[in-house]
């Protein structure tokens, strides 16, 4: 099986790049433990001072691996996309992404734990979870309406519809936007930038940002997984995620 997940350290920037894209590199539980695992490396290491993550020019991600929703679906807390995002979320080193095409679910949620985010012209923000029959994860339902106000946050959540990088600019959801071929290398010298910082001082400016909401955070984070997993057997779900593989429109004229 080729690696979906690549990571690497160098110049104290621990880079994890999600590759696969014949399926726009969604994500499936073994990514997920990739990512998780490369998460607690980098906390655990003092070489590494920032964390990068990225996907290619084209894309970043298409999300969670709809397959894996109907045949693995998340448990619980213990599951890899919860403690991916649990790390993510506490992480203690700044995270830097580079968005770049689709960002579809945890694609889009996972930037609202970053400390910088670049992205390319091509980028497109989506969190179409209702039209999955499902709900917000990733802390989205508290993080969104925070950072860009209640009714752009239900916009996004409710209608499911993608934001192009402009939009995500001037809504906060992104620092900046460039071509797509410089933004991996844009994200790469923030990420550089960062880590030639002092990292106690680096570190402690952090956790100042965060150490108020970090708890709320975490607390939204397991209570959307509570409400997703379930939805994830209703029979909404089932239709909108058999329509996508059967690549037709779902039907939820019956429900
Ligand atoms: N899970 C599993 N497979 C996925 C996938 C996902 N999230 N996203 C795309 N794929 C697969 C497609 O089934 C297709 O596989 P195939 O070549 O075996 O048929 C392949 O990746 C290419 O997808 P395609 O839709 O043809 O690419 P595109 O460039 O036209 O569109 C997206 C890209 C991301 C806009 C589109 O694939 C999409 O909307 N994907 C679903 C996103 C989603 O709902 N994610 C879950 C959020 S919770």
């Amino acid at each position: 099986m080729p690696e979906h997940i690549i990571t690497e350290t160098c110049d104290r920037v621990q880079r994890i790049e999600l590759r696969r894209p014949d399926k726009r590199n969604a994500i499936t539980v073994a990514m997920y433990e990739a990512m998780a695992a490369a998460l607690v490396r980098a906390g655990d290491d003092p070489d590494v001072r920032v964390i990068l993550i990225h996907g290619q020019p084209e894309v970043f991600t298409s999300g969670n691996d709809l397959v894996d929703f109907l045949n693995l679906p998340p448990g619980g807390a213990d599951s890899p996309v919860v403690r991916f995002l649990t790390l993510i979320s506490q992480s203690s080193k700044p995270v830097v992404a580079a968005v770049t095409g689709a960002a579809v679910g945890i694609g889009t949620t996972m930037l609202l734990h970053c400390d910088y985010v670049v992205a390319g012209e091509s980028a497109r923000l989506s969190v179409p979870f209702v039209n999955l029959g499902l709900c917000p994860e990733g802390g989205s339902s508290l993080l969104l309406p925070l950072g860009i106000g209640y009714l752009r946050a239900a916009e996004l959540l409710l209608f499911g519809e993608a934001i192009d990088a402009a939009q995500a600019r001037e809504w906060g959801l992104v620092n900046r936007v460039v071509e797509d071929k410089l933004a991996i290398p844009e994200a790469q010298a923030r990420a550089l930038a960062l880590a030639a910082k002092p990292p106690t001082a680096l570190q402690t400016a952090k956790s100042l940002l965060k150490r108020r909401l970090a708890p709320l955070i975490l607390n939204t984070i397991h209570e959307e997984v509570a409400s997703f997993s379930q939805l994830l057997g209703s029979p909404e779900a089932k239709e909108a995620l058999s329509a996508f593989l059967a690549k037709r429109p779902p039907d939820f004229s019956r429900f």
